[in-house]
């Protein structure tokens, strides 16, 4: 197929060889001690045969505090430091991004029963110390071979409940305006470039809707995203409040909102959600992103971008039913349709 999507675009100092980003996705198959199993790292080797512009790792938890559920990936010591390059490596020539998160309020119960960390509750210390946890975690990707990180500030995880104000009721400058909500992953952002350097590559990813989609949050979502533009951040993936809705759609979900938000955006946008043919990917270059991103069609069939370059009229497999998001070990598989898992 001679479309946009198999030609190469550059985001910050990264070139991404097509349009297509495989979408962080977490495999819910870690060990109990947060280390990768050989499952995982065959995945991602699997995924580096595929025509992809960049793989984001799943989400990766920087500080122990944070793990968003007990089958979550950690990356908050040198330990992991042999999971993190064996990832990288499995990747092989595509641009590989480690996402990089705390839980927040959803670490409650799978975190060893440590402190949970809130918007509300956490002082201002807390939050200098988790920004240099993400620097640290920072600093082990790069030292991994990872081409750069990724914030997530999206789904609820502690950043994203920070950026919503129902969650966040803080008076100080984490607190009121939407600059102010987004501050911590701000500081993130900043930190990782003091200690990796300014052209590490730092992306996020972030809820461009709300619970009701008003267009007040999105006005904060513009805001949020010339705050990350001023801080360098090389890239933003946007999402949704439901972010991975179990229904089926004509066309992708937050098609509408990322093209509002193109048009003043000061950084490149990724979209993802519903992407499911070639189609869809046009219409989300065409709404002004740079590359549409992932998940459920690369479980349900990891030949899934080959098959858009040899099929222009392949459509995915994938029903949506989001199955694969309750995959734990003890259920087995990973997607309904994949027959092979
Ligand atoms: C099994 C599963 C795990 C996911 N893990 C992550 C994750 O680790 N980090 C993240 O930002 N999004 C995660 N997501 C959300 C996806 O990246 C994506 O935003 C969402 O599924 C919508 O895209 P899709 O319609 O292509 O699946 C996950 C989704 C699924 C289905």
């Amino acid at each position: 197929m001679s479309s946009r999507i198999f030609t190469p675009v550059t985001v910050g100092s990264l070139t991404l060889p097509t349009r297509i980003v495989r979408s962080a996705t977490e495999l819910f198959g870690s060990l109990p001690d947060g280390h990768v199993p050989p499952e995982e790292i065959a995945i991602y080797r699997r995924l580096s045969r595929e025509p992809l512009g960049l793989i984001l790792t799943a989400h990766t938890c920087v500080s122990p505090e944070g793990r968003a559920n007990r089958y979550q990936n950690a990356f908050w010591d040198d330990g992991y430091l042999p999971d993190g390059h064996a990832i990288a490596e499995a990747c092989g020539q595509i641009p590989c991004i480690m996402q990089l998160g705390h839980g927040g309020m959803k670490a409650k119960g799978s975190n060893g029963g440590l402190p949970v960390y809130t918007p509300d509750t956490m002082t201002e210390r807390e939050i200098r110390e988790l920004v240099c946890a993400f620097g640290r975690a920072a600093l082990r990707a790069k030292e991994a071979g990872f081409a750069g990180v990724m914030l997530h500030v999206a789904h609820l995880y502690l950043f994203s409940q920070f950026f919503y104000p129902e969650f966040n009721h803080r008076t100080d400058r984490y607190g009121g305006s939407a600059e102010n909500r987004f501050r911590i992953a701000a500081e993130c952002a900043e930190e990782i470039h003091a200690v990796c350097g300014d052209g590490y590559p730092v992306l996020m990813k972030i809820n461009a809707t709300d619970r009701d989609g008003t267009a007040e949050y999105e006005r904060d979502v513009a805001d949020a995203l010339r705050v990350a533009g001023k801080c360098g951040i090389a890239a933003a993936e946007s999402s949704g409040w439901d972010s991975a809705p179990c229904v089926i759609t004509d066309r992708p979900y937050f098609l509408d909102v990322v093209r509002r938000l193109a048009e003043t955006a000061a950084l490149p946008l990724i979209e993802v959600g519903g992407i499911r043919c070639a189609a869809d990917v046009e219409a989300i270059l065409d709404a002004g992103a740079v590359a549409a991103s992932v998940s459920r069609p690369l479980l349900c069939d990891p030949s899934f971008p080959t098959r858009l370059r040899e099929e222009e009229r392949h459509r995915s497999p994938c029903r949506s039913c989001g199955f694969c998001f309750r995959p734990y070990p003890e259920r087995g598989r990973i997607c309904a349709m994949h027959k092979s898992s």
